[in-house]
């Protein structure tokens, strides 16, 4: 099965609503300078929750093909619960997927596996794509190699999920977010195939072919095709090189 590329840019907290406007604008318009075929690969951006209504007005307005995401959803429907945000809400918004258990998330907020797949849960009720999150630590890589930390915290999300579900997964090694230094291909194809594999374990074989594994950790232009040319990397999961719009134009215009 042929799995369309995806080109995810998670901009975490940066870019205020007015810088975000800008800034998809700008993509738009570099890439249709260069001419970009934009039916061959997706395009993603996650912003802040509070630049989505502008963005989305944006996009609908002047006919961007880019999909919206959101950075996290709440596992409640509604209530009681500050700062929250339900995924009724981002539905509402017209955003078509949301990043779960992202290592800053697990790290800082204190997510663990049970609450990725409520969230998972709660994304996929509402009609939201969730793009799984799993990866070790470079304590972890030291302890337990690459693939087995990833692997488990995927096997926990995709704990009851239905066998048809729409799930993007994005294998983010912890020691390569931000760092600079990315994870080779080959260790990265290593682990996609692994967790491949557990998709089709948990969810079957068509689930298996269709599910696209992403790669993040400090992907750039320079890096983005050997990452592509691996057989179970379908996109990258894209942070700090996501908020410049010529690396970002120039990763979504990756040639094998
Ligand atoms: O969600 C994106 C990842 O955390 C990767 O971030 O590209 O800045 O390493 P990075």
């Amino acid at each position: 099965m042929i799995r369309t590329p995806l080109i995810a840019g998670n901009w975490k907290m940066n870019l205020d609503h007015l810088q975000a406007v800008a800034f998809v604008q700008k993509l738009h318009w570099a890439l249709k300078d260069a001419k970009h075929d934009f039916e061959s690969v997706d395009v993603s951006v996650f912003p802040p929750f509070t630049d989505l209504r502008s963005v989305q007005t944006l996009m609908d307005a002047d006919k961007i093909p880019f999909g919206l995401g959101a950075q996290d959803l709440s596992v409640h429907e509604s209530g009681a619960y500050t700062g929250e945000i339900s995924g009724a809400f981002l539905k509402r918004l017209d955003v078509g997927s949301v990043i779960i258990g992202h290592s800053e998330r697990r790290e800082y907020h204190a997510e663990g596996d049970d609450i990725v797949a409520a969230k998972v849960k709660a994304a996929l009720k509402h009609g939201l794509v969730p793009v799984i999150c799993v990866g070790e630590t470079a304590e972890d890589l030291e302890t337990h190699g690459a693939s087995a930390v990833p692997v488990g915290q995927l096997e926990i999300a995709l704990d009851g999920v239905d066998a048809a579900a729409d799930i993007v997964v994005a294998y983010e090694p912890v020691w390569a977010i931000g760092s600079g230094q990315a994870a080779t291909p080959e260790q990265a194809q290593e682990v996609c195939a692994k967790l491949r594999d557990v998709v089709k374990t948990k969810l079957g074989d068509d689930a298996a072919a269709r599910t696209r594994i992403l790669y993040g950790g400090s992907v750039k232009a320079a890096n983005i095709a050997s990452f592509m040319r691996q057989p179970d990397v379908d996109g990258a999961l894209v942070g700090g090189a996501s908020l410049i719009v010529d690396e970002f134009a120039s990763i979504i215009r990756f040639q094998k």
